[in-house]
C-alpha cells in the first residue's frame, strides 16, 4: 500500500492539468477520474472491445473475463461474501428503483410500511413514493433534530410500527453528516425490516465492509467514486437479491423464453438485462483497485484537515448561515449568505472559477422543511489543496461583499 501524498495524488488526474485555474469543489455531484481509470477504459475499447457472455469467439471471451474480473474486484472492494451479490446497474438511482419496484411484488403488500428519513436524496424518496402509492404501501418519514441530524428517538419510535423495509443514506449529500448507520442497521434488523443503504456519498468517504455493516442492500454510483458515469453497483445479500422482481426484462436475464412465459437466469444476470456497461465496469474496478492501493486513513485525515481549515475560514466571514456541522462530517459544507439566493452566490463563485453547487441538491423536502430556497454546497475531495481552501474562502468573501454592498 502507498502512503497518501497529496501532490502525487492530484498529479494522477489529467483534468487538473487541463484546467489549472479551476477550484473544483463539486465532488459530491461527481468526482474527477484518475488516469488509471481513463486508461483502463481506453485500453478496453482500443484492444478488447466485444460484447460479453454471448459471443462464441475469443474476443468476446476476453471481454467477458475482463467484465467478470471487474465484478470480482468490486466484490473484494466492499468485502461482499459472493461475486453474484454485485449487480451492475447505471448508478444509485437505478439501484434504488430496482429495489423499490422489486420488493413491491414480493415483500411489500397493501398496508405494509416503508421507512425513510427526511434527509434523503430524491433517488431514495421518489421510487418508494411511486410504488408505495400504487400498491397501497405506507411511506413513513423519520424527522430531523434541530441540528439537521436524523432524529434517532423518532427512528426508534417509527421502527415500533414494524416497517418491512428501512432505507436511508449513509452520508447526507446536502450536509455531509455521517449517519450512525451501524446502529441504524442493527435496530432496523431487530425490528424485522429489510435494510437498504444509499451509499452514493458513503462509499466515497470511507472503506465500506458490507459484511460487518450487514445491510441487506448497499447501493452506489461509480462516477462519485473516481469511476465513469453510467455504471453503479447494487450490492445485496443473496437472499435479499432473490426477493427482487427484475425491473427490466430482455437478453442476459433469462435462461429460457417462449411466447407464453420466460424463465429467469441466476444471479447476478437475472437483474442485469441487456448489454451491460462493460467499459464502465472495467473503469470502476480500476478506480476501486487504485483506491485500495492508497492509505485510506491518511487520505481521510488529509480531507479532514482541509475541512477544518475551511470551517475555520468560514467563521471569519460575517453574514453566513452554515447548515452543516463540522462534527461527523465527510467533507461537505452547505451554507447560505443571509438573505441571498444560493444560485446568485454560486454564480459569483463560478465567475471566480470556483465550482460549487447552488440549489436544492435533489433534496427538496429537506429544504421545504427548513423554509429555504436551497444552499450553496462546497464538497471536498483528497485531490483538493490548501490553496483551494484559501481561494474558495477568498471568493466567498468577495461574493458576500458584492451581494451585501
Ligand atoms: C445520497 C445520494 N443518493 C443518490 C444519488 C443519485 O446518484 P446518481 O444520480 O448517480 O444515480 C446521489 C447523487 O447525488 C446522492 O448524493
Amino acid at each position: 500500500m502507498h502512503s497518501f501524498d497529496p501532490v502525487n495524488f492530484r498529479g494522477q488526474f489529467a483534468f487538473f492539468q487541463h484546467n489549472p485555474g479551476w477550484v473544483y469543489l463539486d465532488n459530491a455531484a461527481t468526482m474527477h477520474k484518475p488516469n488509471v481509470v481513463v486508461d483502463a477504459m481506453a485500453m478496453f475499447y482500443q484492444r478488447h472491445n466485444s460484447n460479453v457472455h454471448r459471443g462464441a469467439h475469443t474476443l468476446s471471451q476476453h471481454a467477458t473475463r475482463a467484465f467478470e474480473q471487474a465484478r470480482d474486484d468490486i466484490a473484494a472492494f466492499i468485502n461482499a461474501s459472493a461475486r453474484e451479490q454485485i449487480i451492475f446497474c447505471s448508478g444509485a438511482t437505478a439501484a434504488l428503483n430496482q429495489i423499490a419496484f422489486g420488493l413491491m411484488h414480493t415483500v411489500l403488500k397493501a398496508g405494509d410500511r416503508v421507512l425513510i428519513t427526511a434527509l434523503e436524496h430524491h433517488a431514495n424518496i421518489v421510487p418508494w413514493q411511486i410504488h408505495c402509492s400504487k400498491y397501497g404501501v405506507i411511506l413513513d418519514i423519520v424527522p430531523l433534530t434541530a441540528d439537521y441530524k436524523v432524529d434517532q428517538q423518532a427512528f426508534t419510535e417509527l421502527l415500533a410500527l414494524k416497517p418491512k423495509v428501512v432505507s436511508f443514506s449513509h452520508i447526507s449529500n446536502v450536509l455531509g453528516h455521517i449517519q450512525p448507520v451501524t446502529q441504524m442497521v442493527s435496530q432496523a434488523k431487530a425490528a424485522g425490516a429489510l435494510t437498504v443503504i444509499d451509499g452514493a456519498q458513503g462509499i466515497v468517504h470511507d472503506k465500506v465492509d458490507v459484511q460487518s455493516l450487514d445491510p441487506d442492500f448497499y447501493v452506489w454510483s461509480g462516477h462519485k467514486l473516481y469511476g465513469p458515469t453510467g455504471i453503479g453497483v447494487l450490492y445485496g445479500k443473496t437472499a435479499a437479491l432473490e426477493l427482487l422482481t427484475p425491473l427490466f426484462g430482455g437478453g442476459e436475464m433469462i435462461s429460457e423464453v417462449n411466447f407464453s412465459h420466460s424463465l429467469f437466469n441466476i444471479l447476478p444476470f437475472r437483474l442485469e438485462a441487456g448489454t451491460p456497461d462493460i467499459a464502465g465496469a472495467i473503469g470502476l474496478a480500476a478506480a476501486c483497485n487504485w483506491l485500495q492501493s492508497i492509505n485510506n486513513e491518511q487520505m481521510k485525515s488529509y480531507k479532514s484537515m482541509l475541512l477544518k481549515q475551511f470551517f475555520a475560514g468560514l467563521n471569519k466571514i460575517d453574514g453566513l448561515d452554515i447548515l452543516s456541522s463540522p462534527v461527523h462530517n465527510a467533507g461537505i459544507v452547505a451554507l447560505n449568505v443571509q438573505g441571498e439566493h444560493p444560485a446568485d452566490v454560486a454564480e459569483l463563485l463560478n465567475q471566480q472559477t470556483v465550482a460549487v453547487r447552488g440549489g436544492q441538491h435533489c433534496a427538496m423536502p429537506f429544504f421545504s422543511l427548513l423554509g429555504l430556497a436551497g444552499a450553496v454546497r462546497f464538497s471536498f475531495a483528497p485531490y483538493n489543496t490548501e490553496a483551494d481552501v484559501a481561494t474558495s474562502l477568498h471568493a466567498l468573501t468577495q461574493a458576500v461583499e458584492i451581494l451585501t454592498a
